[in-house]
């Protein structure tokens, strides 16, 4: 197949990513998606880090196969432990990692907090610390880890009581000292946003990497010469989890705000 018609992947530790594709999408509709979700091995973010980077290569090396001509890395988490590295590994590879829009919300809100909420592998990771360095003269940046956040999404509950009673839990510490926005610095918590949003109020504004992440994908494709000739794309949902691949579909129409009876 000519390359520029080879599917782009993107992959995260499950679910998260597809808020992610969503972007992608929308700027990049005449593409190829190919989504892997590694939902049998999610949780990343509470792993030790070795095993985080091995599984990190394990689901490049399933898009690598299925032939791809790009990888997005939609997973904070997996991008902080093994971007870099893999940036080593495969230098003739457009590859792009995402990481929690601190810039955006550092810019906006000078002086003030902003809470980053991730996995707690992100925050413990150099990548989270050199953001932090690199913007703390322009506002307090209070990382919160949410350890059990993912896990939610990965079983279905978006909303109601029992998420919420979580969201409070981790968010009350930051909103007492005044925080005045969000970073979601894990692509599964746009999936959460509604509820997020219930938790922090109208006030708090709350950011994500996904657009920037998209935007670079595709300046990353028109450098190489690699965007499609194509109409319209396609997207194909896989899983290390089979059973798993109707949900991301279903999440994804969701998010996207896609009829179900629309063809993807
Ligand atoms: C996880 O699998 O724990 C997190 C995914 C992410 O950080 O985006």
């Amino acid at each position: 197949m000519e390359k520029k018609r080879q599917p782009i992947g993107v992959f995260d530790s499950g679910a998260g990513g597809l808020s992610v594709l969503k972007e992608l999408v929308r700027l990049m509709p005449e593409e190829d998606f190919i989504y892997y979700g590694d939902s049998l091995n999610a949780p990343y973010g509470v792993k030790p880090l070795e095993e985080v980077r091995q599984l990190t290569y394990a689901c490049a090396e399933h898009l690598l196969e299925r032939g791809v001509k790009e990888i997005i890395i939609a997973c904070n988490t997996a991008t902080s432990a093994a971007c870099k590295i893999m940036r080593g590994m495969y230098p003739d590879l457009p590859l792009v990692g995402i990481e929690p829009a601190v810039k955006p919300a550092a810019q906006n809100h000078r002086g003030e907090k902003v809470a980053v909420m991730a996995t707690p592998l992100t925050l413990h990771e150099e990548k989270f610390k050199q953001l932090v360095k690199r913007y703390e003269d322009q506002a307090v940046i209070i990382p919160v880890p949410c350890p059990d956040l993912v896990e939610y999404v990965e079983k279905g509950i978006l909303e109601g009581p029992e998420l919420e009673g979580y969201l409070k839990d981790v968010l009350t510490p930051c909103l007492q000292e005044g925080i005045k926005a969000v970073v979601l610095g894990c692509t599964h918590f746009p999936l959460v946003k509604s509820a997020i949003g219930k938790v922090v109020g109208e006030s708090v504004r709350i950011y994500d990497g996904g657009e920037g992440t998209a935007r670079q994908a595709k300046c990353l494709l028109a450098a190489k010469n690699l965007c499609t000739d194509q109409e319209k794309g396609h997207i194909c949902f896989e899983s290390s989890a089979p059973e798993k691949e109707a949900y991301y579909e279903a999440l994804y129409r969701k998010a996207a705000h896609i009829d179900s009876r629309v063809k993807l």
